[in-house]
């Protein structure tokens, strides 16, 4: 993708929840066309944030895609009950799923697109042999469990690799990069190939239209290549 094609996605656990549905209509009314779930089950990650019934309620108000991201200990168990929640796309991590091929294969079948999340310390060989079937590669730019850390711009690397490797081997996978995204790091993770930006505190810390304005991200444009 083109660097002036690139996506924003805030993630609402950065969200004020006592007004999540105003701050939510807030992004769709500034043009935002993607929102990143983070779904935490205090194993997988130290901390616990929502579940099922949070994103069934946004669910019936909101027409954005939900990007679900789950940081929950074999995700596979819960893959159905996401969908039904109203998941239009479903990231697990690789170092959480028993047989990743398998869950793929179960994300896809529930009619949803798949997302495979690699930690920081994760090395990119992890996912290579699920370049074919994934449609997104989430990189996470920060150790996955909260917001508001620092972005590790090593993990830069791992971007460059696989937009090179998409090219040269002709694959059609997404790059999401996550945590410590802001108006400074948005520039580096897009100039290293980051299709899909996820934002959170840049977003939802002070003036979330003015953020929105800041943090930019042609979503027209990006509808062409959307990932829907
Ligand atoms: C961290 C989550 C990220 C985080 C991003 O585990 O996956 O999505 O909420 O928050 P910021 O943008 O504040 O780093
Ligand atoms: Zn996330």
């Amino acid at each position: 993708m083109d660097t002036e094609n690139f996506q924003i996605a805030p993630s609402i656990l950065a969200a004020d929840f006592n007004i999540l549905g105003a701050q939510i209509a807030e992004l769709e009314k500034n043009g935002i066309e993607m929102l990143h779930i983070d779904v935490m089950d205090g194993m997988f990650v130290p901390s616990i944030s929502f579940g099922f019934p949070v994103i069934s309620s946004i669910r019936k108000e909101c027409r954005m895609f939900f990007d679900v991201h789950l940081m929950i200990e074999r995700p596979e168990r819960y893959v159905k009950e996401f969908v039904i929640s109203g998941a239009d796309s479903i990231t697990v991590h690789a170092e959480a799923c028993e047989d990743l091929n398998q869950t793929i294969d179960l994300i896809h079948d529930s009619g949803v697109k798949c997302g495979i999340a690699l930690n920081p310390e994760t090395e990119i060989e992890r996912v290579l042999p699920y370049l074919e079937k994934t449609d997104m590669i989430l990189v996470m730019s920060v150790r996955p469990g909260f917001g508001g850390q620092r972005f590790r711009e090593e993990t830069l690397k791992k971007a460059e690799f696989l937009r090179d490797l998409r090219s040269e081997e002709k694959h059609h996978f997404f790059i999401e990069m996550d945590g410590g995204i802001n108006k400074r790091t948005k520039e580096m993770a897009i100039n290293s190939g980051v299709d899909i930006l996820v934002a959170g505190t840049a977003v939802f810390s002070g003036d979330i239209s003015e953020n929105v304005r800041i943090m930019g991200g042609s979503t027209y444009a990006f509808r062409k290549h959307s990932f829907r």
